[in-house]
């Protein structure tokens, strides 16, 4: 089998933000490809990965573009949403800064993309939970003040990655 002459009904997609090294790029290989790299790189630019499902007998296309968290490494920001019905903003649950920094990203992804955009906040890496710097409440409390939807995720356990996508899918369908 294979993507060949499969009928698509839906592309959607999706970005990725938030700083460095909170694990965004590996997210999407867990979510595209079922794999984690401890010895990530740093992401230069843009780069995207499609990953195409099933939803409600629908056959959708999920193309999820993932940036540089680095601001030297990071693309234009404009073409990167253009198009975007859906966004994950991903802070790292162990590093307090790159969730202070959510508003800083929510600012740059509203100021620059469709205003029915769906948007999810994800706390990566829950299999750090001796470490945890954000208590699930203040992130919680955030999403639910700027109308997001929100969960903790592990790319490196596969935790929550499908059903965070999935969700995110389901809303924008
Ligand atoms: P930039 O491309 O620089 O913006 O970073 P990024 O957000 O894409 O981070 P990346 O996915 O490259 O991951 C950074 C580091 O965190 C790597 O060493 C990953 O292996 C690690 N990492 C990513 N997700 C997890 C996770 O769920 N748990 C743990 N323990 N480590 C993770
Ligand atoms: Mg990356």
């Amino acid at each position: 089998y294979g993507d060949y002459n499969q009928k698509i009904d839906y592309v959607f997609k999706i970005v990725l933000i938030g700083d460095s090294a909170v694990g965004k790029s590996q997210l999407l290989a867990r979510f595209a490809r079922n794999e984690f790299s401890v010895e990530s790189k740093a992401t230069i630019g843009v780069e995207f990965q499609t990953k195409t499902l099933v939803i409600d007998n629908k056959t959708v296309k999920a193309q999820i573009w993932d940036t540089a968290g680095q601001e030297r490494y990071r693309a234009v920001t404009s073409a990167y949403y253009r198009g975007a019905v859906g966004a994950m903003l991903v802070y790292d649950m162990t590093k307090r800064q790159s969730f202070d920094h959510m508003t800083r990203w929510l600012e740059e992804l509203r100021g620059h993309a469709d205003k029915n955009i769906v948007i999810m906040l994800i706390g990566n890496k829950s299999d750090l939970g001796s470490l945890r710097a954000v208590p699930t409440e203040d992130a919680e409390e955030f999403a639910q003040r700027e109308s997001l939807f929100f969960m903790e995720t592990s790319a490196l356990e596969a935790t929550n990655v499908e059903t965070a996508f999935l969700t995110i899918l389901t809303e924008i369908y």
